[in-house]
Parts: C-alpha cells; structure tokens; sequence
C-alpha cells in the first residue's frame, strides 16, 4: 500500500474540526487553493503532488508489486476472477529486488503466491517476469462463498530461492447475483466499464457512456417524456440528471424504461450522511437504469474536506455495493490524492474553449498561474491540448502516489457552454470532437458534458461522436481493447508533426487507429505508421480518404482539428 494513502487518511482524520476548508488561508475566497481577488496576496497554495524521498541508492532496483482483481466486483454466475499483477521498478516505491548472476529461468521471476487473507485458501500461484504490467491470472471462483463481505486477498512474492519479502493485498468482491436493477463494474485492466440489466440480459456488457450532465429547470422539470426521447434520438446514450430521485421518479424511471442509464445525482447531499441516505431511495437502487453514483462535485475547487468523499464512499458502498462512485474534479494538482481516493472513477471538468484569456482574469480582473487566479480551467492554456494535459497530469500524479499503472478510471466532462464571465463561447463541432477524441486517446472512457439542454450545433455533435464510439465495431476497441497506445513518429509535412495526434487498440487481429490534427490549420501528407496491416476494413469516424501502402496509412490533407478513425486488418 502507498504511503500517500495513510497520509491521507491521517491528514482527514487529524484535520481541526472547524478548518471546513482544506489548504491554506481557508478564511480567504480561493478555487483549487488559489485567491483570486486582486485584493488578497500570492502564497503557495499547497497539495501539490510531489514524488516522495527517493528511499535507495539509485543502483538498486526497488520493485513495486501491485495487484488488483481484474473487475471490480464478481457475480456468483460466474466461474472464473482474475487478477491483473503489476511488478515494475520504481524510484520510490516497493522493495529492493536481488541482483543475481543466476541463469536459471526463474532469475528474474517474481515467484508469487495468492491467498484469501482469512482462511489462507490459496487461489493462484505463478510466477511474474519483473518489471512487467498487465500481467493477468485466472482462478476459480467457487473456492470462495459468494456474499456482501468484502474478500481481503494477499499476494506473497519472493525471488529465486529467496525469502518471501512482497506482501501486497487488495480486496476482492464476489457478490450474490441479483434478479433485478442493474449492476455495473470496473475492468480494472483497461479501464471500461461494463453493465448488467435487462436491457444486457443480465450479462457484463462492455458500455461507454456519452451524454450530458442534464439541468432540472428547463428540462427535468418539465416531467416531459417526449424530451428524454429527443435527447436519446440524438444517439446519446447516458446522463446525469441533476435532480435526486424524489423529487424525479416518473422520469427517471422513464429512463430506464427507455434504456438511458443515468447516474444518481449526490453533490448536493453527499456532505451530509443524513441527508445522503435518504437520497438513496429504494425505487433508485432497484432501477434498471442506475449506472452509477456521482458523489462530490469539484471537491478540489471548493475545497471540501478530504474526509467528505470518503464518508460518502463508504456509506454508499454499505447501502448499493453493486455500483461505482464517480467524483468529478476541476482542478490541475490541488490535492489529487486525496481528493481522488474516494473516487471508483474520476471524470475530469476540463473547460478550455473560449477562455477570456487564459492567463488573466477580465471576471476578477486579476493574473492567472499556478498558485494564483481563478480564470475558469485551471493551469490551462486555453486550447483543446488542456484535456490531454489534465488527463496525462493526472496519470503522472498516480504514478508519483505509487498507484503505479494501474490507473483510475476517468470520463471527460466535455464543455458544451460559455457564459459567466470565464468562457466567451462554445466550443465549435470540430473542437469538441478534437477534445473528446484526444481524451480517449489517453484512455478515457467514456463522455458527460456540461450542460443540457445544450445549443442544437453541440447536441447534434456530441450525437454524431456518441453513435460512433458508443456502439458498432468502434466500441469493444474504446472500452475492451488493448490500448490505447499512442502512436509516435507520425509523418507530416513541415514541423508540426506533434500536432498531430494518434492512438491504437487492437482486438482480434483487427487495430483502430484513431487520428486527430489538434492545431487550428490544415496539415498535409499525413503518414502514420501501421506495421502488419494489410487492408482498411472501414472508416467508422471523419471525411479522411487514407491509402494503406507499405505499412503506413496516408492522407494528403488533414484539415484544422479533423479527426478520423480507421479499422484495419492485421496480418496473421
Ligand atoms: C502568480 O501571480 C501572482 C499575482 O500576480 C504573482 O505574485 C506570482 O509571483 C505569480 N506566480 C508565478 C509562479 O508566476
Ligand atoms: C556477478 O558477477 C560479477 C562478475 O563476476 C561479480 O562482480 C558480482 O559480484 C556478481 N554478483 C552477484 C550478485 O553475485
Ligand atoms: C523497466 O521497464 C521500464 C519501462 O519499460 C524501462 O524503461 C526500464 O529501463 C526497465 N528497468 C530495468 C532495470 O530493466
Ligand atoms: C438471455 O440469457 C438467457 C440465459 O443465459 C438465455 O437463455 C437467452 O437466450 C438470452 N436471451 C437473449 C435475447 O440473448
Ligand atoms: C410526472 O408525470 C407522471 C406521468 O404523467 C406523473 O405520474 C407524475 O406524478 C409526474 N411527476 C411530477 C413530479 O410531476
Ligand atoms: C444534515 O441534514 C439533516 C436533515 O436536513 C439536518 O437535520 C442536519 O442538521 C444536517 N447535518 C449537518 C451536520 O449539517
Ligand atoms: C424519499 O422517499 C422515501 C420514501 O418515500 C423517504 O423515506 C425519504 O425520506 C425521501 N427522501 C427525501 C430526501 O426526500
Ligand atoms: C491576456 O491578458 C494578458 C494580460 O492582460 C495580455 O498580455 C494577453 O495578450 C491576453 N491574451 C489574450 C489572448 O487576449
Ligand atoms: C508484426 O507481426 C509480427 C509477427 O506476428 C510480430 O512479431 C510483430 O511484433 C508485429 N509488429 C508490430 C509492430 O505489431
């Protein structure tokens, strides 16, 4: 276990009562720990996430042992678990791992052995080649009793005639199926999630949720059936309606008639554990509709305390195992740690379009940097680059919290609106497809932009993405596939080939290659390179007309933020 994790934990628990704000000066008006009003100084606002004391001398190799279950949680219908084992060197984390001169085959192999940490029933016993990820080991699921109870496992690993110095656990659940509503689980592997209803006939089906946060006035209000429809004719196929189902239940439970699985909506209430459970009525845990629970709302903005999303995780998971909790963040670095760690997946409120200037605020009428100003994206420049900037910032800051490479799951909350004296426009089509493509490029998996009802350009946009990477043959790349890996040494004319950005899954012997020109000009000849393809099998995403030769897909002319998705055949 990472050390940031009881840090944490001690920091929340230690944390005076009447400090309701997390950082410093929590008296002054601050977002992501930062003043923003002219009349009050620069000062450090903390929570930066910064590696720990290198431990070793730099000769020795620490291995970090990490091991997840390969889902979230299990259903007693099924035969087989499985376990994802990371062993990777790390600067920082783990244990030193022998040199050796040996030439045995088991030199440089993790010996590991994994047990339920209550009875010791062994459940797998392998062997890991070090510094690897993704490694993945099936078991039997009917070595364990099905129930609510959370399983503790324990792995112990040891070198080549060495003693057993690696002891990692985690924490395996193996629930009693349910005949009705709706369960939805992690792939703890490659990120995606996956839902069982009726709609699925009750079988894990891979889902990429791609809809909007939903308003109450001026929509959910309105009671109004016939608007649920149009929003699901756009080819939307998810929402988080902004109202708790009390107060909605007739349309909420429309939309899991309709099969428009929807998120419960608990920013409002999470603070309060009283007013929590009430919220969490039984006709929304039965629905067929919930796909999960979003908890805190930009707790890192508002500086809410660490123990906030905690105590509303763990209640949560006491009342509805069956279901994640999504936590929402806005900010670049302001206490990720501890402001993630209650979250089963983040989304990620990245707004750069339209800023009114990135760097100095006309609404506070004050500079924007890394420790002062609010000028509505933290730490942004102000292009569709700031998404892929939050996303990979956020994978580093894992990294560094010793979470190593098996990251959390993040959904990009793409803007779709302006206004408040930050956002001086919407983004335009193009933009928002560059946004959501060069997120999911990075992994994210899956879409809910702010806010419905949105103008019919955006609506009509984020439909037009969402029946593409939501269904058909894109979707079991985006969510089930391997990768994405991004594609280096892309060829395009002139410098500017960085612009230029490309990912990969491959499933099956077949790859998607996803392409988007980031920059606000036209780029030609664009050559990426696909060793083994031999034929385009289609062109799911975009106008681009590309020719398979010699390895490589080539285009003459890419225009500003075009993007493009590409299914081809490998060989063998
Ligand atoms: C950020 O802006 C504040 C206010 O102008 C200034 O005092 C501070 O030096 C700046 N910080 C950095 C890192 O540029
Ligand atoms: C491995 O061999 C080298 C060269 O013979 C020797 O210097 C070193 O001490 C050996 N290392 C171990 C761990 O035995
Ligand atoms: C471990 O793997 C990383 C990433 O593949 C690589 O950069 C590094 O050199 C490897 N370390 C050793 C000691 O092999
Ligand atoms: C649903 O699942 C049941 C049980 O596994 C199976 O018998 C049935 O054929 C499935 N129905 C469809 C439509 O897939
Ligand atoms: C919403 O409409 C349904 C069906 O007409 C009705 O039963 C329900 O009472 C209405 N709910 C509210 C909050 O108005
Ligand atoms: C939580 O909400 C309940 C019900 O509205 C209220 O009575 C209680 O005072 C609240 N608790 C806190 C700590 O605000
Ligand atoms: C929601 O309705 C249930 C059942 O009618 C009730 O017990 C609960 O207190 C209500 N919660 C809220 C927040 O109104
Ligand atoms: C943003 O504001 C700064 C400071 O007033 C100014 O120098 C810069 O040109 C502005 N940038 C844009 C894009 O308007
Ligand atoms: C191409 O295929 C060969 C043979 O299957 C394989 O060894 C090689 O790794 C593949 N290359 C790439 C870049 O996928």
């Amino acid at each position: 276990m990472a050390w940031s994790w009881i840090f944490c934990f001690l920091t929340a628990a230690i944390a005076p009562a009447h400090a309701q704000q997390t950082g410093e000066h929590p008296d002054w008006p601050r977002w992501c720990g930062k003043v923003y009003q002219p009349e009050y100084p620069n000062f450090d606002p903390g929570g930066q996430t910064l590696p720990p004391p290198v431990p070793v001398a730099p000769c020795e190799h620490l291995l970090h042992v990490l091991f997840q279950p390969r889902y979230s949680l299990y259903l007693d219908s099924e035969r087989y678990g499985e376990f994802v084992i990371n062993a990777e060197f790390s600067q920082y984390y783990g244990t030193p791992w022998p040199s050796t001169n040996s030439s045995s085959k088991w030199a440089n192999r993790l010996i590991f052995s994994i047990h339920v940490a209550e009875n010791d029933e062994p459940l797998v016993q392998d062997t890991v080649l070090v510094n690897t990820t993704s490694n993945v080991f099936r078991f039997e699921l009917n070595r364990l009793e099905p129930s609510l109870t959370p399983i503790e496992v324990v792995l112990y690993g040891a070198p080549e005639n060495g003693i057993p110095t690696w002891s990692t656990t985690t924490t395996l659940l193996y629930f009693p199926s349910k005949s009705s509503g709706s369960v939805t689980r992690i792939d703890n592997l490659r990120g995606g999630l996956y839902l069982s209803n009726p709609s699925t006939n009750h079988t894990f089906t891979p889902f990429f949720p791609f809809g909007f946060y939903a308003s109450y006035d001026g929509f959910l209000r309105e009671n109004d059936t016939g608007l649920i429809d149009a929003y699901a004719a756009h080819g939307l196929n998810a929402i988080i309606p902004l109202t708790i189902y009390n107060d909605s239940s007739a349309i909420l439970d429309y939309m899991s008639e309709t099969n428009l699985p929807y998120f419960s909506s608990l920013r409002d209430v999470y603070r309060n554990l009283t007013l929590l459970r009430s919220a969490l009525a039984p006709g929304l845990l039965s629905s067929p509709g919930l796909l999960a629970h979003w908890s805190a709302d930009e707790p890192d903005g508002w500086q809410d305390p660490f123990s906030a999303p905690e105590a509303a995780h763990a209640l949560l998971r006491s009342l509805d195992p069956y279901h994640p909790v999504a936590v929402t963040l806005n900010c670049a670095d302001y206490y990720f740690g501890p402001y993630s760690a209650a979250a089963d997946f983040l989304m990620a409120d990245v707004y750069p379009v339209g800023l009114n200037n990135a760097t100095y605020s006309r609404k506070w009428d004050a500079p924007c940097n890394v420790t002062y100003g609010d000028c509505g994206c933290d730490n942004c420049e102000g292009t569709v680059w700031d998404v892929a900037q939050r996303i990979e910032g956020w994978r580093r800051h894992e990294r560094v919290l010793g979470r190593g490479s098996i990251p959390k799951t993040i959904l990009l909350n793409a803007q779709a609106f302006h206004g408040e004296d930050y956002w001086l426009r919407d983004p335009s089509p193009e933009e928002t497809w560059a946004m959501v493509l060069l997120a999911v490029h990075r992994g994210a998996k899956g879409v809910i932009s702010w806010l419905w009802p949105a103008s019919e350009t955006l609506a009509r946009a984020h439909g037009a993405l969402a029946r593409v990477l939501t269904r058909g043959p894109v979707l079991p790349f985006v969510v089930g596939g391997e990768g994405p890996r991004l594609v280096v040494d892309v060829h395009v004319d002139g410098s500017s080939s960085e612009i230029v950005d490309v990912a990969s899954w491959i499933v099956d012997g077949k790859m998607l290659v996803s392409v988007v020109n980031g920059g606000y000009v036209d780029v030609g000849n664009v050559e990426v390179p696909v060793p083994n393809a031999t034929v385009i099998e289609s062109t799911p995403w975009g106008s681009a007309e590309w020719k398979l030769e010699e390895g490589k897909l080539s285009v003459p002319l890419l225009p500003a933020l075009a993007g493009s998705i590409v299914i081809v055949d490998l060989l063998g």
